[in-house]
């Protein structure tokens, strides 16, 4: 996993609750970063995994709704890092419908060791999508917040509703209805 989802997420863990909790996922956690990340750098998906369930054992809040908020904190910085990514649509749907063939593979280009979900579109009209992603990561909760930030960089809303196919959260389908 690349250094900026790890740097970005103690930045936010420390604006939300503080450096004492930064301090202290860290020191719970078995790290062999030992904590020290660099936005340029890659890491253990297995470090963000204990740092994420110890921040949920401390505020009580689920991992999939850390990684909501924290995806929604995230879109932002992609917004700032690539622009002209983003600058190339017009239309949240056709956006989210080109992840797998067009902005990740972008991406792949500029971190080849990028660990990146697929997002396979199974039905797609001007205002609805079904999407099944896949990954071993289980971060179908960090798409949805991508997915609600995409549809508000275009001043828009949308239903989104999440089916799991494996319970184990590798597999889901996601449904979206532009508002
Ligand atoms: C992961 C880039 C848009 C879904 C990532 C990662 C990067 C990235 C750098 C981390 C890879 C790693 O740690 O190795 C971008 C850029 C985007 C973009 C530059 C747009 C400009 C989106 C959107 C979605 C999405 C709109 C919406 C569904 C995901 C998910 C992951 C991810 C779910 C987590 C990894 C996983 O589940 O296996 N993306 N992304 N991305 N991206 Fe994107």
């Amino acid at each position: 996993m690349k250094g900026i989802v790890f740097t970005e997420f103690l930045d936010l863990v420390e604006e939300k609750f503080g450096l004492e909790v930064v301090d202290k996922i860290i020191s719970q956690s078995e790290l062999e970063s030992e904590g020290a990340y660099t936005a340029v750098g890659t890491y253990k998906f297995s470090e963000m995994l204990q740092l994420l369930q110890h921040l949920s054992t401390h505020t009580n809040i689920e991992i999939d709704d850390l990684l909501l908020v924290y995806a929604e904190h995230f879109f932002d910085v992609l917004k700032q890092s690539y622009p002209g990514l983003l600058a190339t649509y017009k239309d949240p749907i056709e956006m989210l419908a080109s992840i797998e063939n067009h902005i990740h593979v972008e991406v792949r280009k500029i971190y080849p060791d990028a660990e990146l979900p697929t997002f396979e579109v199974l039905e797609k009209t001007s205002n609805s999508l079904v999407m099944i992603y896949k990954s071993s990561r289980s971060m179908h909760h960090f798409g949805l917040g991508l997915m609600n930030k995409t549809f508000e960089h275009f001043n828009s809303t949308a239903t989104i509703e999440l089916e799991k196919i494996k319970e184990d959260g590798t597999e889901v389908k996601f449904l979206i209805n532009k508002n």
